[in-house]
């Protein structure tokens, strides 16, 4: 059986409603890596979401960020991000979300983010369209960098933060500005919303893009990897975001010639290799 979007909705308010609950208390955390944090929080938000999907979906997969994979049935499988901008949670800063998506054979169908601090759902099914609190979404119409106001995201990684440096001084020269907000899946919504124009990260991960990736496409975003490519969901993965006139001249500017060496290539990236 599959779900709806509402099914999605459900989960996501619930998680959400849970999260506010800790919101503004002080959190003991632990470290996932130097800087990668996890609270009580994103594993009781993961515990409340794994619960209902596999009430009501018995037998479909599972991918979270923090069990990992739950074997099933591949031809219905999930994408959770119980708390994606935990280190903002953990400091009291008003920026995160929830992150489910469910694809299908042909790929992510559903997705939703719902930011609980302003009660923000952000939804989008595969071909109708994407959502905000039920209000159709579509990107800006900028067109050149001098009209854009950029998002990104910093992985944990010293090899990431140094790669994604060089992105960040050169746009950050060439446009209105870059934010970092700390949440990949908000940054796509915000793209969705024509909020901001353009959003890049290089190494995120599945459960931090699936379900917005679908509702920046579906808001008439162009999402590819960093490469060029349709592929953003199979790791090592990168993501650029924009609509597909500004998609292009970032795309340009980010490969231009000394802007990034060796970004054509994002499996040297990974091993540290210039
Ligand atoms: C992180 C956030 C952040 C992005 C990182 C993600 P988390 O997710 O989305 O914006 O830059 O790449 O790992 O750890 O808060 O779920
Ligand atoms: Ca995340
Ligand atoms: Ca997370």
């Amino acid at each position: 059986m599959q779900p709806t979007l509402a099914d999605l909705q459900a989960c996501a308010r619930q998680a959400g409603e849970f999260l506010c609950q800790g919101y503004g208390l002080q959190h003991t955390f632990e470290h996932k890596g130097r800087i990668d944090l996890v609270t009580e929080y994103d594993k009781r938000s993961e515990e409340i979401l794994l619960g209902m999907i596999r009430s009501r979906f018995p037998g479909h997969s599972i991918l979270s960020e923090e069990t990992g994979s739950h074997p099933g049935d591949e031809d219905h499988r999930w994408y959770i991000d119980p708390l994606d901008g935990t280190t903002n949670f953990a400091h009291g800063l008003p920026i995160f979300a929830v992150s489910i998506a469910y694809a299908d054979r042909q790929g992510v169908r559903l997705g939703v983010v719902y930011d609980p601090t302003r009660d923000e759902m952000f939804s989008a099914e595969r071909g109708f369209g994407a959502w905000l609190n039920g209000k159709p979404l579509h990107v800006s119409p900028a067109s050149d960098l001098l009209q854009s106001l950029l998002t990104t995201g910093f992985a944990y990684d010293d090899w990431v933060i140094d790669t994604n440096l060089k992105l960040f001084d050169r746009l950050q020269r060439l446009t209105q500005g870059v934010r970092r907000l700390g949440s990949a899946a908000l940054d796509l919504c915000y793209v969705a919303a024509g909020r901001v124009d353009g959003y890049w990260e290089v190494s995120v991960q599945p459960w931090d893009l699936a379900a917005g990736g679908l509702i920046a496409t579906e808001a008439g975003a162009l999402v590819t990897n960093l490469q060029g490519g349709v592929d953003y969901l199979t790791p090592p993965c990168n993501i650029l975001a924009a609509n597909p006139v500004l998609h292009d001249v970032l795309f340009q500017t980010i490969h231009a010639e000394g802007a990034l060496p060796g970004l054509q290539n994002h499996h040297d990236l990974r091993k540290g290799k210039k």
